[in-house]
């Protein structure tokens, strides 16, 4: 196993009812920036709760923040808690909202030009340099409720980046299970396939030798391969809802990346074909992994054999035969998510995409990815124009 630490301050409540511990988790006398999204937390009375039981704390409201959060959005906020003196964020909403908040607590006493933040993916770790901040998440699909990253967009130069560190944990997040009754069918879809792909991104690697760590992540690609199908028919099934939310924090609250290589290929080429055509974030992984995986057979397909093995019952007689069975159960899994594989499929303008990814991965010096550094610009091309 490789050496670790494990670092993860976020106090997780998780439950029905939990919203009412609002007013002891945020600290006293704090002056809160509430931010949202696009207003779904009026429709469905989180707003409300969060409004009651915050009663006597001194609030100001931001909302419109997007899904795929902009840096141009981002930086009024940043202003309006520069000016206000805000000294707490609230982040009420999914992974957007969320990592909005993670670039406004960490940009608000930034100094130098804040592009550079995510241009240079800078890493925020003195707590003393950012604004607390908890969350009430509303979508599971992220992690980003328990976790220290954030993707965000510059609409300027369409591109998708990431910053983070370890000042940037929230405080707390209130994870009730209940609030997924008021998702789209397609957001539900949404939230199992991103879990499910950073599982993989962090377990899809090479045989080694975390045999807890694999099988954790199995337990988890297993939870989700029986509850997904269901959840998105039946949200309000609290078994299948508050399931489904532990999952998705657990995918990627940091453990099972632990003492392991991980690869997050698929994510990185997933977040240009969002900023490129405003794909939703996990369908852009359901287009891109089973290429991936196809492209990197000879380096994946031992561990691809045990992924299958473990988590579909496949048999054969090679590692080769398993392997192949098992992307294939992967697909369909996928498809029966709802999601579409083929980038053809949301858009007709997919012909220069793998041209324009691999120019932009090597304008920014990506130039090998992957758990072995071995997915080149050329691998990186092949694996765009399979998935067309
Ligand atoms: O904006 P509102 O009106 O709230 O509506 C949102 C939005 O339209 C809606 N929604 C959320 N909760 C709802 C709800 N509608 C009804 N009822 C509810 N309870 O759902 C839509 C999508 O929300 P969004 O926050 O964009 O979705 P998600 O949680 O999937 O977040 C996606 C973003 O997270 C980034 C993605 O790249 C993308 O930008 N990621 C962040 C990660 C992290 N920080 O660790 C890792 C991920 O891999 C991912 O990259
Ligand atoms: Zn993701």
């Amino acid at each position: 196993m490789l050496n670790f630490e494990l670092y993860n301050p976020t106090n997780y409540v998780f439950g029905k009812d939990q919203m009412q511990k609002l007013a002891t988790l945020v600290p006293k006398g704090s002056k809160i920036l509430l931010a949202y999204g696009g207003g779904s937390i009026f429709k469905n009375n989180v707003h409300a709760q969060v409004i009651k039981y915050l009663d006597g704390f001194e609030i100001i409201e931001f909302g419109g923040i997007e899904p795929n959060p902009r840096f141009e959005t981002l930086m009024n906020a940043v202003e309006i808690v520069k000016k206000e003196k805000i000294t707490f964020i609230l982040a009420v909403g999914g992974g957007s909202v969320i990592d909005g908040v993670k670039f406004i607590s960490g940009a608000t006493h930034y100094e130098g030009n804040h592009m550079d933040i995510l241009k240079n993916r800078v890493l925020f770790t003195d707590l003393s340099k950012v604004i607390p901040f908890g969350v009430v998440l509303t979508l599971p699909a992220t992690g980003s409720e328990m976790n220290s990253g954030s993707v965000v967009t510059i609409e300027a130069t369409k591109e998708k980046l990431v910053l983070g560190g370890s000042a940037l944990f929230p405080k707390f997040s209130i994870c009730d299970p209940t609030v997924i009754a008021s998702l789209p069918k397609r957001q539900l879809e949404n939230g199992v396939v991103d879990a499910y792909t950073h599982v993989m991104e962090q377990y899809l690697t090479y045989p080694h030798d975390a045999i807890l760590q694999d099988r954790i992540a199995e337990s988890i690609l297993q939870t989700l391969v029986e509850i997904g199908p269901s959840v998105v028919e039946n949200p309000t099934d609290y078994k299948l809802a508050s399931n489904f939310m532990w999952c998705a924090t657990m995918a990627l609250n940091g453990l099972i990346q632990k003492g392991v290589p991980s690869d997050w290929a698929t994510h990185m080429i997933g977040h240009e074909l969002t900023a490129l055509y405003e794909i939703d974030h996990a369908r852009t992984l359901a287009v891109i992994a089973p290429s991936l995986y196809k492209v990197m057979f000879e380096t994946k397909k031992d561990k691809l054999a045990q992924y299958g093995e473990r988590i579909f019952n496949v048999s054969g007689k090679s590692v080769e035969e398993k392997a192949e069975q098992a992307i294939e159960k992967t697909i369909e899994f996928l498809h029966k998510m709802g999601m579409q594989t083929k980038l053809s499929d949301y858009t007709p303008d997919y012909e220069k995409t793998a041209d324009f990814i691999v120019n932009r991965f090597q304008e920014r010096k990506w130039v090998a990815l992957g758990e072995k550094q071995n997915i080149t610009l050329e691998k990186v091309k092949e694996i765009v124009e399979m998935s067309y």
